[in-house]
């Protein structure tokens, strides 16, 4: 038996990810029960990992020994499935979004709270090890003081309205593109930027994918309480041009830029360095972190706090756009 048992709650294309990092750290943490409201899902995951399948994630919980659940349900289903896994006393790893909404934001805060649970957000991208060593940098204070960070993530994406399923909808997914993968390239800017989000406004356009009730491409400005002005990219309808960064930071000394894996900075003074970094599952990453953090009772590199964050951002922008103002981002109780 590992040292964790966890519940994996969602048997689906993203939890085939995750399982590559429990079986990695298989010793520490391993999945001993999965659910999954569609039947055939729950038992072929429970086969593949030796894990008893369930068609209700609620009763899994009152059932079984386990210590932790990891969610990887679609959007809508994330609060409830937070706060049912945090009344009964689990720790949570949960996918991105943390939730869809302000309200739904601040009842996620108070379960985890009352219940003294550790809830760690499933921002895998963190772990990738440019972004470790480019966030080390700038608290070293090797730009000096942070002006501006841009970040990108966009693809060129074939869904099809047969294929995208709960994706396609905004009642379910929250939105469109943006609170989907464009919810990666904001959580690396607000960790890369280092302040809270204040205020944000957002353009988003709909180039290919026309069947989506939300948008399939997002540009969005953020500005954060230390005086960074921060600047993501995201798109499911285009690659971007061969040169754009996957992300940036521009301080008073210089510039560091990444492609996702090298990282190079560039100081005023002449000084350069070009890092090429070793390559990681981030994902394998981000499950031994989780192991780690409920090991050795340390705090995640994101929790509920930078999921709300992280939200109310993306809640800013989206207002932004509606009302083409720049909109405040929301304090939640
Ligand atoms: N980090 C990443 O790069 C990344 C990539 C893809 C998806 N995700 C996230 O992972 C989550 C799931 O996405 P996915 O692509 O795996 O979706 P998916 O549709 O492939 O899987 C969702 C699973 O949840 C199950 N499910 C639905 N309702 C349920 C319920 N009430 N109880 C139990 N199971 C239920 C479905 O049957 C399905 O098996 C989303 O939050 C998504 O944003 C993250």
């Amino acid at each position: 038996m590992p040292e964790i048992k966890v519940g994996l709650i969602g048997g689906g294309g993203i939890a085939g990810a995750h399982i590559r990092g429990y079986r990695e750290h298989a010793e520490r943490i391993g999945i001993t029960a999965v659910a999954d409201a569609v039947e055939e899902t729950a038992v072929a995951r429970g086969n593949e990992l030796g894990a008893t399948p369930y068609v209700d994630y609620r009763r899994m919980l009152e059932t079984e020994d386990i210590d932790a659940v990891d969610i990887c349900l679609p959007h809508h289903l994330h609060r409830d499935a937070i706060v049912a896994a945090a009344q009964a006393g689990k720790h949570i790893l949960c996918e991105k979004p943390l939730c869809l909404t302000a309200d739904e934001a601040a009842e996620v805060r108070k379960a985890v709270q009352d219940n003294g649970v550790t809830l760690m957000c499933a921002h895998n991208q963190l772990f990738l090890p440019a972004v470790a060593k480019a966030k080390e940098l700038l608290e070293a204070g090797s730009i000096g003081t942070v002006y501006e960070v841009r970040t990108t993530d966009s693809f060129y994406n074939d869904f099809d309205p047969n294929s995208m399923g709960w994706r396609a909808s905004s009642k379910t997914s929250g939105g469109g593109e943006l609170i989907d993968t464009g919810y990666h390239p904001t959580y690396l800017l607000l960790h890369l930027a280092g302040g809270l989000p204040v205020e944000a406004t957002a353009m988003l356009s709909t180039h290919r994918l026309k069947f989506m009730e939300g948008e399939d491409s997002a540009q969005v400005l953020i500005r954060f309480d230390n005086g960074v002005v921060g600047q993501l990219v995201t798109s499911w309808a285009y690659q971007p041009a061969p040169a754009t960064e996957r992300f940036s930071a521009v301080g008073e000394l210089g510039s560091l830029t990444s492609n996702g894996s090298s990282l190079t900075y560039q100081l005023r003074s002449g000084e350069t360095e070009t890092f090429d970094l070793e390559p990681v599952d981030t994902f394998v990453a981000e499950i031994g972190h989780f192991a780690d953090s409920l090991l050795g009772k340390t705090r995640p590199i994101h929790t509920e706090e930078e999921g709300i964050a992280v939200l109310g951002i993306l809640l800013a922008a989206y207002e932004g756009a509606r009302t083409k103002t720049i909109a405040p981002v929301l304090q939640i109780p």
